[in-house]
């Protein structure tokens, strides 16, 4: 199987939790990326956030530590691992091509043919107003733009001239950067509507998925004559955490007690609030869901808001959940959770039976949330002959075989 794994967000991150550490230290990062690195994993993947999350009209305080660029991030790690693939997410919405050509070729040659970009459109408004095309697209034009995005890409990391005239760009010029060992870095896809599904099929390397379990089945065989009809075979990689116990009773309570902490009862007011537009402060978390109608007037899709929040309201009234009980359930990452033992077959039965190519993982915390995975379930899938025992490629195309 191939395995990623993403620097996890600072906004899900535990504080409390005694192993969590810097998340914007470069030895947060090495040391994930060299944890990794031990594992013979194909590649980091650092997500791409270019404006500090708001949460109604103020920065939303778990955002506390910023958001560093993630190419020069991966440059930095590069120097301090050898075979391991260095992902970027960058955005197709807001950035122009020949900047994102000219990076991403220079972290692929500092780091001997190991970066990769994943190809996102971004669904927050408030991200274009940092840049100079401003709003935000359409939902189909994000993906339009997407692929006139990669294509004038991989025309400027041909080599020489380039020229481009469509109805999003109009480029040309030399690029000037020295050729690079992949000559053009792996690509991943990460958007699950019917455009980024084709998006994904016919430019992706990896489709980065966001379902597990039955949904992600049903996600790979939906995507498997899309990708017949380009005649392409993209691999499928779903994020996914863990959670490890040394009995089957002990991760269970482990995943348990863990999922307490991520949806404390101010996180479980936090959430609803984004979706109500509203200040919940006054609810109780343990109590039933606001009476109070929700404000919409900022919500990108209000029909499809309000259509939702009717949902949760039925969902709570037939289950009698609490507000805290309720967020609980709507985001439970459904975590391979068990003895490592347990998770390895688990995540191996998968992949034999055709859920997926692999996974990234998401490790609960930075920098040591990857340790036990690494120590503990890598083994025991080398066992199972799951994960190669070495390297056998230098390059992040080479560990993908595409
Ligand atoms: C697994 C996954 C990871 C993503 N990571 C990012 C990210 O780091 N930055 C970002 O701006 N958008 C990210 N996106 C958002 C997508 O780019 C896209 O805008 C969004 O999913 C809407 O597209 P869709 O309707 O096709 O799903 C991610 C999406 C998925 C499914």
């Amino acid at each position: 199987m191939h395995l990623g794994v993403l620097f996890p967000s600072s906004q899900l991150t535990v504080w409390a939790d005694s192993p969590v550490g810097s998340h914007i230290a470069l030895e947060s990062f090495t040391h994930l990326a060299r944890t990794a690195e031990r594992g013979c994993f194909d590649f980091l993947i650092l997500a791409d956030h270019p404006r500090q999350a708001e949460h109604l009209g103020e920065f939303f305080e778990l955002g506390v530590a910023g958001e560093p660029d993630q190419i020069t991030l991966l440059s930095a790690v590069a120097a301090s691992t050898s075979h391991l693939g260095l992902v970027a997410t960058v955005n197709a919405t807001f950035n122009e091509p020949f900047d994102i050509a000219r990076r991403l070729s220079t972290l692929d040659r500092l780091s001997g043919g190991r970066a990769g970009w994943n190809v996102v459109t971004t669904s927050d408004a408030a991200t274009g107003a940092n840049f100079r095309r401003g709003g935000y697209l359409p939902h189909a034009d994000r993906y339009r733009r997407a692929a006139e995005f990669v294509d004038v890409t991989r025309k400027i990391w041909a080599g020489g001239r380039f020229e481009h005239h469509g109805p999003q760009f109009s480029v040309s010029g030399e690029f000037a950067a020295p050729p690079s060992p992949q000559g053009t870095p792996l690509m991943l896809q990460a958007g699950m509507s019917e455009q980024g599904r084709e998006f994904g099929a016919a430019y992706a390397d990896v489709v980065y998925s966001g379902c597990k379990g039955e949904a992600g089945r049903a996600f790979y065989r939906d995507l498997r004559p899309r990708f017949a009809r380009h005649g392409r075979t993209p691999k499928v990689m779903p994020g996914v955490s863990f959670v490890l116990g040394d009995s089957p009773e002990e991760a269970r309570e482990n995943a348990r007690a863990a999922r307490l902490q991520e949806v404390c009862p101010r996180r479980a007011l936090w959430y609803l609030e984004r979706f109500w537009g509203r200040d919940l402060s006054t609810c109780d978390p343990d109590g039933p869901l606001p009476d109070l109608d929700p404000d919409l007037t900022t919500a990108p899709d209000p029909v499809a808001r309000a259509t939702r929040i009717e949902k949760w309201r039925a969902l709570a009234a037939e289950q009698r959940l609490s507000i805290r009980e309720l967020v609980l359930k709507l985001t439970d990452p459904k975590p391979f959770t068990g003895t490592p033992r347990q998770v390895a077959a688990a995540m191996d039965d998968y992949v034999r039976g055709g859920g997926s190519d692999g996974f990234i993982l998401v490790p609960r915390s930075a920098p040591r949330g990857l340790d036990e995975f690494v120590a503990k379930v890598v083994p025991e899938l080398r066992d199972r002959g799951a994960l190669r025992p070495e390297y056998s490629a230098t390059t992040l195309r080479g560990h993908l075989g595409s």
